[in-house]
């Protein structure tokens, strides 16, 4: 077959990142058939540059123009593998943008990832951090992932195991990093009515909505609500998402704490630790809502770090040092990036 993959120079990347970053890639790809990949791969060799995968760019922080060639994954698709009177089991392409795949799976009364409605990005994406949200993460309705070697362009399954999910964690954060191409995930979806309400918020607005026995498609209009009511909208303000992770803290620091601070709130994570929400802490230290220049703090999420317009990487990476700093310096807590530096 004939390749149709068409190579960009010097490439803007501003409306591939969700933070709004004005960042070129010196070349730039968009990847739409499994087939075209060798293709991709051999280039790469003739470039002698590096390759970087991008998703939807929603979880990326460029901090320079980027000397590498950027592969978009545009490869879609969405195929019942099994379905029963109780589950589905569905392979979606890696490029299929992540709320149209939960989109798909509500409408048809599938259920597992209606907690995860409205998160940005793709679905090859998903696996890399684990994604999460109010008290479900893809690891639950995980099955197995293919990947193909960016070196030798070998095809690989990924099960559940070899993936060793975390929060907000997996093997491509780690030993894996950088050297594959997600090109399809398989998900285990049930039909029973069983819904996973049991983050607070999910309960209050149903409740507000008068629904008592809530379906599917009630927990994600829910979770739609509450995270458009908090989360600001990277078509109108550039942001990624949380830019730092929930710390896990050992419980004899929590118990410090407390004691030093009113209202620290915390959650077991096992026997010894604590997990702490890190736009509590953010907000303790005063930076809410703090502007400087392009870059600042969300005002209704600490957590979230945006772009007012033009703001360059390194803008928002000195502005979270600076929080990193002060965070520690209050708390004793060292805060870790969820976000992906690129340079
Ligand atoms: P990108 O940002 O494009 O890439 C992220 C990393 O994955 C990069 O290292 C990239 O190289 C790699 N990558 C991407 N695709 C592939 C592939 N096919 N193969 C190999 N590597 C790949 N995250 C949560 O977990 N929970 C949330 O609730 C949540 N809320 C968010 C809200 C907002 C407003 C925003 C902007 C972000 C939020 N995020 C959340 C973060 C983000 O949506 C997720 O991390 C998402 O999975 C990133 O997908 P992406 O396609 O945009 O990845
Ligand atoms: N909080 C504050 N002030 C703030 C923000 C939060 O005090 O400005 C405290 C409050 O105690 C609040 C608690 O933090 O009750 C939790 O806040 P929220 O429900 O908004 O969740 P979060 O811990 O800030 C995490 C994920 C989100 C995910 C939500 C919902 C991380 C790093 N973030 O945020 O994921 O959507 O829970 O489950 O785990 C992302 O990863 O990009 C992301 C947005």
């Amino acid at each position: 077959m004939e390749s149709h993959v068409q190579i960009l120079e010097n490439y803007s990347l501003r409306q591939h990142n969700t933070f709004g970053i004005e960042a070129t890639a010196s070349h730039f790809a968009a990847l739409d058939r499994k087939e075209d990949l060798l293709d991709v791969l051999e280039y790469r060799h003739k470039l002698n540059e590096e390759l970087f995968i991008l998703g939807g760019g929603s979880n990326i922080l460029l901090l320079d123009n980027l000397r590498k060639f950027v592969v978009k994954n545009e490869i879609g698709g969405i195929e019942v593998l099994h379905e029963d009177a109780y589950e589905a089991i569905v392979r979606v392409g890696a490029g299929t943008v992540w709320h149209q795949f939960v989109m798909h799976a509500v409408s048809r009364g599938w259920g597992g990832v209606e907690n995860l409605s409205l998160i940005p990005g793709t679905v090859g994406a998903s696996p890399i951090q684990n994604i999460g949200a109010y008290g479900v993460e893809i690891k639950d309705v995980f099955v197995e992932l293919e990947a193909v070697n960016l070196e030798n362009g070998t095809t690989t399954i990924f099960d559940h195991q070899s993936c060793a999910f975390g929060y907000r964690y997996s093997v491509f954060k780690a030993a894996e990093k950088d050297k594959w191409i997600i090109t399809s995930v398989t998900f285990r979806l049930g039909k029973s009515r069983e819904v996973n309400t049991s983050y607070g918020d999910i309960r209050k607005i149903l409740g507000e909505m008068g629904i008592t026995r809530p379906g599917i498609a009630d927990v994600s209009r829910a979770v739609v609500q509450i995270r458009s009511s908090k989360l600001p909208d990277p078509a109108v303000l550039g942001n990624a998402g949380s830019f730092f992770k929930n710390p896990e803290i050992e419980a004899d620091l929590y118990h410090e704490l407390q004691q030093e601070f009113e209202g620290i709130p915390g959650y077991p994570v096992d026997g010894t630790r604590i997990k702490v929400p890190a736009g509590g802490l953010i907000e303790k230290a005063g930076w809410k809502g703090y502007r400087d220049g392009n870059v600042g703090v969300h005002e209704r999420q600490a957590l979230v770090l945006v772009n007012y317009g033009g703001a360059t990487g390194l803008e928002i990476s000195n502005l979270a040092e600076r929080i990193q700093q002060s965070v520690e310096e209050k708390f004793r807590i060292r805060l870790s990036p969820e976000v992906n530096f690129i340079r």
